[in-house]
């Protein structure tokens, strides 16, 4: 979390922090700012909360604006400290002649921030990263020399780091440095521009350098020079950006999640384009660098992922366990990598991330790249440090997702994985499914329609909303495939309305949550008709009973059990496995139009980031 940018060329600095930032407001939006510098002049704005604010302060400095052509900037999500305008970057030192933004969290700040108070240091924020100003204006005060500055003072800290740094005396450039957060230089002419991600510099330059772990790097109007953890001048390949500037806009929707959610067809339809043909076709999933002969050896297969992409982990775990036969465990990557994981040659890794920055999964796919695992990534971001570790590559191109709460992504990572569990088959051989695997094929290339059918009219979802807003807990329930379904739909609830809102597998009901169930507790059920659909009404019964108000989500309702639901919602008729491709749309508008009758800010929920680049 956090995003950080820098400017050296001719434009005004001001606009181009600005805008850099407006495009990295997904990885936080507690505070924002900018330090513009003209000569041995630096000027540091500051405002907590949205960028706006920010906006706002800079309409009054035009003379600073319009003059200074190089500066940095920061948009945050809080770490240490409150998210006020003091903690807010850029942040100085006592002299105040160095200026720094971080996007990172430095584990030992607190032996730094005593050893450099005993020097004589002041601090006035409560943030790990005025520590590693002061530490680097330390350093500078030994040799004059902010590069050199740079590179002693990043030996000395522990954690995770992306620094821009700008000083008086050297006012000619941007000293830079990355470990395990990310960076990027744009690469200009007679300009360059340094960013936390490609969004936030794709409008001026499609040409880049991406900082390794350990470099530090000059960054000059005019050049660039990078150097090794050993302190040497390295090269780094100069890379086509992958993606064209993008109008990312609302495109006449009240917000990007609602505009998301009604992308999903048309991912649906990305996703499936040269990988499946026809329903009688083998998938064809050239990303996929393993030969038949090794997937034959798979023993086993991990998926490590957080927050959505491990639900959309849960439901592959139900498919490349029926299909391919093989045992899949799926982890929070969070839990992943403080554990003795055994893993070896014939485990199959699956990282999973939207923005392909998580850190905990990042941390996790690096641990066990170190076991010979075959690693495959499924991501959105073709471009991030997770596609980096991949053995296979398996982007996912949902296009860019804006609102903090995934939903197309989501549906990009499902059906990758129903993609990866039915090549995994057919390559090992298996033919106990084929003709259920016909269909599913079939289901799936006519996914898209169904997805649009259900998308045609939502009244009947925005009327729930209204209905239930007022509930300050809410609980869904599922079983078998559909269970991570519930988890999700749960997930996306509170995380944009901040009601209380758990998912259970419907048969875990009974073992203690039953308890907290009364009439101000809505219930959620979600049962399409297969081999769990039966169970699934029996849980609903007994939460009935209780007088729970009972919403009952499928494609199939008996007559004979409707009585027992107050609100229903059909979706498109489905097999129960790819069932969650369908009923999450449902979830995903309910937790939309409830946030939005609720007033939230739904695409930038409190306290939450897009790209969570923390352990
Ligand atoms: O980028 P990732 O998919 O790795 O992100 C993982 C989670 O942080 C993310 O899914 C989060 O739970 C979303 N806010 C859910 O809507």
């Amino acid at each position: 979390m956090c995003g950080i940018i820098g400017y050296i060329g001719d434009r005004k600095a001001s606009e181009v922090l600005i805008s850099g930032l407006s495009h990295l407001e997904y990885r936080g939006y507690d505070s924002s700012g900018v330090a513009l510098m003209k000569g041995s002049d630096v000027q540091i704005f500051k405002a907590q909360g949205k960028l706006n604010n920010l906006i706002e302060i800079l309409k009054d400095k035009q003379d600073t604006c319009s003059n200074a052509h190089i500066g940095i900037g920061h948009i945050r999500w809080a770490t240490h400290g409150l998210p006020t305008t003091i903690n807010a970057h850029p942040h100085t030192c006592d002299c105040k002649n160095l200026t720094l933004v971080h996007n990172g969290i430095i584990e030992n700040y607190q032996e730094l921030k005593e050893e450099l108070t005993t020097l004589g240091c002041h601090f006035v924020s409560q943030t790990d990263t005025e520590v590693a100003a002061h530490l680097i204006a330390h350093e500078y005060g030994k040799t004059k020399n902010l590069l050199k500055a740079m590179q002693s003072a990043v030996k000395k800290i522990k954690g995770a780091f992306a620094f821009c740094a700008i000083h008086k005396n050297e006012p000619d450039r941007i000293v830079v440095a990355k470990r395990n957060a990310p960076l990027v230089i744009g690469v200009g002419q007679d300009e360059n521009f340094i960013a936390s991600d490609i969004p936030a510099i794709i409008e001026y330059t499609k040409k880049a350098i991406y900082l390794s772990d350990g470099q530090v790097g000059i960054v000059k109007k005019n050049s660039i020079e990078i150097y090794d953890e050993n302190d040497l001048v390295t090269q780094n390949k100069i890379e086509n950006l992958p993606f064209e500037a993008i109008a990312i806009s609302k495109m006449g929707y009240k917000h990007f999640m609602l505009k998301e959610i009604h992308e999903q067809s048309d991912v649906v339809r990305n996703v499936l384009s040269g990988k499946l043909l026809s329903h009688d076709d083998k998938i064809r999933l050239e990303e996929f660098k393993l030969t038949p002969e090794k997937i034959k050896k798979i023993q086993r297969v991990q998926i490590v992922a957080c927050g959505t992409s491990l639900h959309a982990g849960m439901v592959g775990k139900y498919i490349i366990e029926k299909y391919a036969g093989i045992p899949v465990d799926v982890e929070p990557s969070s839990e992943y990598i403080y554990r003795e994981t055994i893993a070896d040659e014939n485990t199959l890794v699956i990282g999973i991330s939207q923005s392909g920055e998580t850190a905990d999964t990042i941390t996790a796919i690096k641990q066990v790249k170190e076991k010979n695992s075959h690693i495959i990534i499924i991501t959105n971001r073709a471009d991030s440090t997770m596609a980096r570790l991949a053995d296979s590559l398996l982007p996912v191109s949902a296009g860019i997702e804006v609102s903090v709460a995934a939903t197309k992504s989501y549906m990009a990572q499902l059906i990758s994985l129903y993609m990866l569990a039915i090549y995994l088959m057919e390559q090992k051989g298996i033919e106990k499914y084929n003709d259920e695997i016909v269909n599913l094929k079939q289901e799936l290339i006519e996914l898209p329609n169904k997805v649009e059918a259900l998308l045609e009219n939502t009244d009947n979802i925005k009327q729930l909303a209204k209905k239930y807003s007022s509930y300050k807990d809410f609980i869904f329930i599922a079983r078998g495939i559909n269970f991570p379904s519930a988890l999700e739909g749960a997930l996306k609830l509170k995380e944009i309305s901040y009601i209380n809102a758990t998912g259970y597998g419907a048969g875990e009901l009974k073992h203690g949550p039953i308890a907290m169930l009364d009439e101000n507790m809505p219930v959620l059920a979600i049962l399409n008709r297969g081999i769990v659909y039966d169970k699934v009404l029996s849980n609903c019964e007994e939460a009935k009973a209780r007088q729970a108000k009972l919403i009952g989500v499928a494609d199939y309702i008996a007559s004979k059990d409707k009585d027992l639901f107050d609100d229903i919602v059909i979706i498109p008729s489905v097999s129960d496995t790819l069932s969650p491709a369908l009923n999450i749309i449902v979830l995903q508008l309910l937790a939309y139009y409830i946030a939005e009758y609720l007033g939230k800010d739904v695409d930038q929920p409190r306290n939450l980031a897009k790209s969570v680049t923390v352990e």
